[in-house]
């Protein structure tokens, strides 16, 4: 499965201005989004981080395929959270019924850096054996 979830209003687009880079952790692994080659939308948001990280070969769980229908995506945001905006209501609510929640979680799939900063992402602990890099 992948694409949008049609049952969800339209979420506003955000699209970063200038290159930025995401690492993932405990991977060690860093990945450089270039604003021209952003995600398409297939994955989550146009420009989401798991978009990024899969279009990277970074393979991270997202069982729903990113439209918002399970919270498999789930991970901290270590740095750069301001760049990512705020999660929306449907997104705050799939996070509610994620395993080990902290005020930093957010779904991989519907968080969209603008480019303002690099971001870190720390992949749970509970989830960190669906993670793999050169998929
Ligand atoms: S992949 Fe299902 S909510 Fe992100």
């Amino acid at each position: 499965m992948r694409g949008r979830n049609p049952y969800l209003g339209a979420l506003a687009e955000r699209r970063p201005a200038r290159p930025y880079t995401i690492t993932v952790q405990p991977l060690g692994v860093t990945v450089t989004v270039d604003p021209q080659k952003l995600s398409d939308g297939d994955h989550g948001l146009p420009g989401s981080v798991l978009g990024q990280l899969l279009d990277a070969g970074v393979e991270i769980d997202h069982a729903c395929g990113g439209v918002l229908a399970c919270s498999t995506c789930h991970v901290y945001i270590a740095a750069g959270s301001a760049s990512c905006g705020e999660a929306s209501e449907e997104e705050e609510d799939m996070l509610d019924g994620a395993p080990a929640l902290r005020s930093t979680s957010r779904l991989a799939c519907q968080c969209v850096p603008d480019g303002t900063s690099d971001v870190v992402v720390e992949i749970p602990a509970w989830n960190r054996n669906a993670v793999k890099e050169g998929h």
